[in-house]
């Protein structure tokens, strides 16, 4: 993988695809809640900048909904909260375009002058981005690739997607793997040769289908596993392969999702169909600290509650908390770890990586080819 050292940037037009999915406000604001993400794109950003780059940012935010751009601008999220605060975290100024490809993209990408910095609009309101169909996305690839001259890939937490402007977009032009795609690359490196044992695997959070997908190979490379949500598809494969599956014992449930919502502890095993489970129980918060207490290493992916809100952030800070106090290699990963981390105030040094990716994180450790480096490890 060619580093950004070895590009020519000077004066040129670089697409930098960066992973800029910040958390929102739950309650629907629109507020960014933890700028983790921005921050960690930074250096990039100005280490090209200062070697008088022009520096065109692809992101994405959220899932957005719709089958046309139109429809899904309509209903956002939209990127220009995020390139605002990008500005103010930067220092200088940051335009942005309103759309991705379109006049407002070319107008904002061939204005440029040496060292200035664009944001493009979400790049998932295009439809193709995120297409099953090669020629959709290496049609839309196209046209992105006309706003820039290299390509630098540094959105880490968005390799693990087959995506245009993260796997077709490099191969169209000369690119280079980012900073921070290198240095999350070498942790996750780290974890998958010679861990030392017991190697414990936490996961929690949003996307549990996105998790179940993943987890086959985690049995051969983790000790123990301390999972919610239960799965119990994996309880035989685990037991078979030696694999110690940790699963709650019991639950915080609540009436409805909000953050006053009347609430309860259950047994895991009785939940009632009409609560949601917000957050690890009690029980379950010291028997995972328990399974984590004489671990050596730790990968952390996933929040076990709903810890935006202080009623039920308890389960996630026994985690972060036992997590701390291990004494080996310890890796948080995703956008929404991180942000708990942060937001219930635990040092960030408490960890030996906090990474910016939990699915991408996941999916290197299942030995999984990622497209965004597949695409970046292509020198020709
Ligand atoms: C993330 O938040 O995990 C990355 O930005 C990728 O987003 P996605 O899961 O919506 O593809
Ligand atoms: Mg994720």
């Amino acid at each position: 993988m060619r580093s950004i050292d070895d590009l020519e940037v000077m004066g040129r037009r670089v697409l930098l695809r960066s992973d800029l999915n910040v958390p929102l406000d739950l309650t629907g604001t629109g507020e960014i809640t933890d700028d983790g993400r921005i921050r960690a794109s930074l250096p990039v950003i100005s280490k090209l900048s200062d070697r008088g780059a022009r520096v065109i940012i692809l992101a994405h935010l959220g899932r957005p909904k719709g089958g046309t751009f139109e429809v899904r601008a309509a209903g956002g999220p939209s990127l220009r909260p995020v390139a605002a605060r990008l500005g103010e975290l930067l220092g200088r100024p940051v335009s942005f375009a309103a759309d991705v490809a379109g006049p407002s993209a070319e107008d904002t990408a061939f204005s440029l002058g040496d060292e200035d910095v664009a944001v493009l609009e979400n790049v998932r309101f295009e439809p193709a981005e995120t297409s099953k169909d090669d020629t959709e996305r290496g049609e839309f690839a196209q046209r992105l690739a006309r706003l820039g001259e290299v390509y630098v890939g540094d959105g880490f937490g968005a390799v693990h997607r087959k995506h245009a402007s993260v796997y077709d977009l490099p191969l169209l032009l000369p690119h280079a793997a980012g900073d921070l795609v290198r240095d999350e690359v070498a942790v996750l490196r780290q974890l998958t040769a010679n861990p030392a044992r017991p190697f414990v695997v936490v996961l929690g959070g949003k996307k549990p289908s996105d998790k179940l997908a993943v987890i086959g190979n985690l049995l051969n490379l983790a000790d123990r596993i301390l999972q919610i949500p239960a799965v119990r598809e994996v309880m035989a494969e685990a037991e078979r392969r030696g694999v110690e599956l940790v699963l709650p014992v019991d639950l915080v449930v609540a009436t409805h999702f909000a953050p006053d919502a009347e609430h309860s502890v259950v047994p895991a095993t009785e939940m009632p169909a009409d609560r949601e489970g917000v957050d690890a129980g009690p029980r379950t918060r010291a028997l995972f600290a328990e399974k984590l207490a004489d671990a050596k290493t730790v990968f952390w992916n996933g929040p076990v509650g709903v810890f935006e809100f202080p009623a039920f952030a308890a389960g996630t800070r026994a985690i972060a908390e036992a997590v701390a106090a291990v004494n080996g290699l310890t890796v948080v990963g995703g956008g929404d770890s991180a942000a708990a981390v942060r937001a219930l105030g635990i040092p960030e040094k408490s960890y030996s990586h906090i990474s910016t990716g939990g699915g991408a994180s996941l999916e290197y450790l299942e030995g999984k080819t990622l497209p965004g480096l597949t695409a970046l490890e292509d020198d020709s």
